[in-house]
């Protein structure tokens, strides 16, 4: 039988993996927000983004990697990844103990449960961890992004100003042309 000290000592030896998993179309500030706590208490942190193809996205798979991984770099300990299938299998392919899922408000909880335990009874070892975001970022979700933007609202503090500049070029590919001629047009003059 193991010992009090030695059962301490295997505890604080054992590296928690979690995943956090989202279709992030795209990532927000209130996804950010629950990166950075999650990096807190988890030993490592995998972003997961779900190829999810009936959802038409906005961005790309590749796209959203990119803003995640630019988003992310200053956190050591997490990184991004793609995946399909169900979130369990993914989660055991990575050795993942534990899913970070955030809650935003009461609507969102049914759902997440929902969520939860039907994962809990095809991993049982699989915990989901709730968190919740900055109270600025309680009503944030990327669907508002989209539907925003898309109306010519500010997103501005929704978003990092990266991914605010990616949806301005997405939604209006003459910025990204314009942008792409700049250099030029300032050769011109200069
Ligand atoms: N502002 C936020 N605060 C806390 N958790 C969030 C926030 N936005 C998203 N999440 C959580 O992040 C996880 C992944 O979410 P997802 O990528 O579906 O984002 P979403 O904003 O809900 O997107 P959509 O509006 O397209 O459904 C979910 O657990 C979701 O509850
Ligand atoms: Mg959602």
């Amino acid at each position: 039988m193991l010992s009090k000290d030695s059962r301490f000592a295997r505890g604080q030896l054992k590296k928690v993996i979690a995943i956090y998993p989202g279709s992030f179309d795209p990532p927000t500030n209130g996804h950010l927000d629950l990166i950075e706590r999650g990096s807190k208490i988890f030993d490592q942190l995998i972003v997961a983004i779900l190829r999810n193809p009936d959802k038409g996205p906005l961005f790309s798979l590749a796209e959203r990697r990119l803003m995640l991984e630019s988003m992310t770099e200053g956190f050591k300990n997490v990184s991004v990844d793609t995946f399909d299938g169900l979130t369990v299998d993914y989660a055991a392919k990575v050795k993942a103990g534990a899913v970070l899922r955030g809650i935003r408000a009461i609507s969102d909880y049914e759902y997440e449960l929902q969520m939860a335990l039907m994962n809990r009874k095809l991993h049982p070892e699989l915990e989901t961890v709730f968190m919740m975001p900055a109270e600025q970022y309680s009503y944030l979700s990327s669907r508002l992004v989209r539907e925003l933007a898309q109306l010519g609202g500010s997103i501005k503090d929704l978003v990092p100003e990266m991914v605010e500049q990616r949806i301005k070029e997405k939604l209006d590919p003459a910025i990204k042309l314009q942008h792409a001629r700049e250099p030029k047009k300032m050769r011109k003059r200069g």
